[in-house]
């Protein structure tokens, strides 16, 4: 698609859905400069979940910039930060008491590994196969969801160790025809056995693991692994981090989704949806934990510091809750894989439709391959019709729907009709 500006002064590292030159976004959707418009179902990655220019985020938001823009977090304590922690305390589990702020995703996840290094006093970091945590040295260390992240930068940080993550759609479609407990199971074991060949407990920080996975395809742990987990990281001393950067603030119909599995995280991780679009991220913990943090031992000039992006957090949780977000994206989410399900049924492909809340992936494989040309040529004539859809996994083989939490059911139905008009076109034949 062409834009009016043409080359853009931009780098080429961006790989990019939409080239199309977008000027104003509302809701559910985005306005180009040439008129058009494009139902988001990206949310900027995950990131714009009360929808585009929510008028109470833009609100607080010119409302703090006439007051405070800055406050820097080793310099002074602006009153929106603290304002805001003590709002994230009430909207997280009871072990996470204090929040370290930060700015993107990556440097959360960094600042995590560095919290469980320092409070345990132990090297290695165990991550989850197909796992993405960021593009910083060491979250690309801990990534594993396409070697394209990690490509060309190698030798990475050490001290990290992956175990297989149970993804049912996996161990049974393309290995062993397993059934969820058994998938659990065998990565159980795996784990264990990384314990007794690489990384014992002793010498184990943390484990990462998102509950969700996100890049990697949109799986979503299974309860029975993450409730071993906890028991595995209590029995051993081992910190269990979950990484919500994707999945958090009500993206699964719950705040969190590890809520779904009724563990709790000793470190939390979150990004993306927290302030509706400004940049931020937070890494919350129990204050026992964060006291063995000695003081200057992490940082950063801009972590905390902005009152706005402060300010647009407080507003997202105001609107999360006083719009029954939660609510909102458990029935949304649960009606559009209903009716993902109807669509894919009848195809000569076998497509698995799976997710929590707004968080749906829909896996295409034909004769046990992943079938990526499919997912890509969907997205396409999606785009030319106006939908924004992304793909994921490691085969490129799943397409993503992650709508804004405040998304009306008539705006899934038209996403819909795009959509089933896009199959309808391939015939569920990714060459037709
Ligand atoms: C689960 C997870 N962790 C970490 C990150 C990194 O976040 P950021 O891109 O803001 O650095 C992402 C980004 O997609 C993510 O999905």
């Amino acid at each position: 698609m062409q834009n009016s500006i043409g080359n853009v002064a931009l780098s080429n590292v961006w790989g990019r859905l939409n080239n199309a030159m977008i000027v104003r976004g509302k809701g559910s959707f985005v306005f180009d400069d040439q008129g058009n418009r494009f139902l988001d179902f990206t949310s900027g990655i995950g990131v714009t979940s009360t929808g585009h220019c929510h008028p109470r985020v833009v609100k607080a938001v010119q409302s703090q910039a006439n007051q405070l823009l800055f406050g820097q977090m080793n310099c002074m304590l602006p009153e929106m930060s603290a304002r805001y922690a003590k709002a994230l305390v009430a909207k997280t589990p009871e072990t996470i008491e204090t929040f370290f702020f930060a700015n993107s995703g990556a440097e959360a996840v960094e600042g995590a590994v560095k919290l469980a290094r320092m409070a345990t006093g132990r090297p290695n970091i165990i991550a989850m196969e197909g796992g993405f945590h960021g593009r910083t040295a060491m979250t690309m260390a801990l990534t594993s969801s396409k070697s394209v992240y990690r490509a060309g930068y190698q030798p990475l940080p050490s001290g990290v160790f992956f175990t297989p993550f149970p993804s049912g759609f996996y161990y049974q479609e393309f290995q062993h025809h397993w059934d969820s407990k058994q998938t659990v199971s065998f990565c159980l074991q795996q784990l264990k056995h990384l314990f007794k060949t690489q990384s014992s407990p002793e010498e184990t920080a943390a484990i990462i693991i998102e509950p969700v996975l996100g890049e990697g395809g949109f799986v979503p742990a299974p309860s029975g692994f993450l409730q071993e987990l906890r028991k595995i990281c209590d029995s051993s001393g081992i910190l269990l981090i979950v990484d919500e950067i994707q999945s958090g603030f009500g993206r699964t119909g719950k705040m969190w989704a590890h809520e779904h599995s009724g563990i709790v995280p000793d470190v939390l991780t979150m990004a993306k949806g927290i302030a509706s679009g400004l940049p931020m991220s937070a890494i919350g913990a129990s204050q026992e934990l964060m006291s063995k943090w000695p003081v200057g031992s992490h940082g950063g000039t801009y972590g905390g510091g902005s009152a706005v992006a402060m300010a647009a957090a407080m507003a997202t949780l105001e609107v999360i809750e006083e719009e029954g977000l939660l609510e909102n994206a458990a029935k949304m989410g649960g009606y559009l894989k209903q009716q993902l399900e109807a669509l894919v049924e009848r195809l000569p492909q076998k497509v698995d439709v799976r997710g929590k809340g707004l968080m749906v992936g829909v896996e295409w494989v034909r004769d046990g391959q992943p079938e990526s040309q499919m997912a890509k040529n969907l997205q396409s004539k999606c785009l030319e019709d106006g939908l924004m859809l992304l793909i994921c996994g490691p085969g490129g083989n799943v397409i993503r729907w992650l709508p804004p939490l405040n998304v009306t059911q008539d705006e899934i139905d038209a996403g819909l009709r795009v959509f089933e008009a896009a199959l309808s076109q391939f015939g569920g034949n990714p060459s037709a």
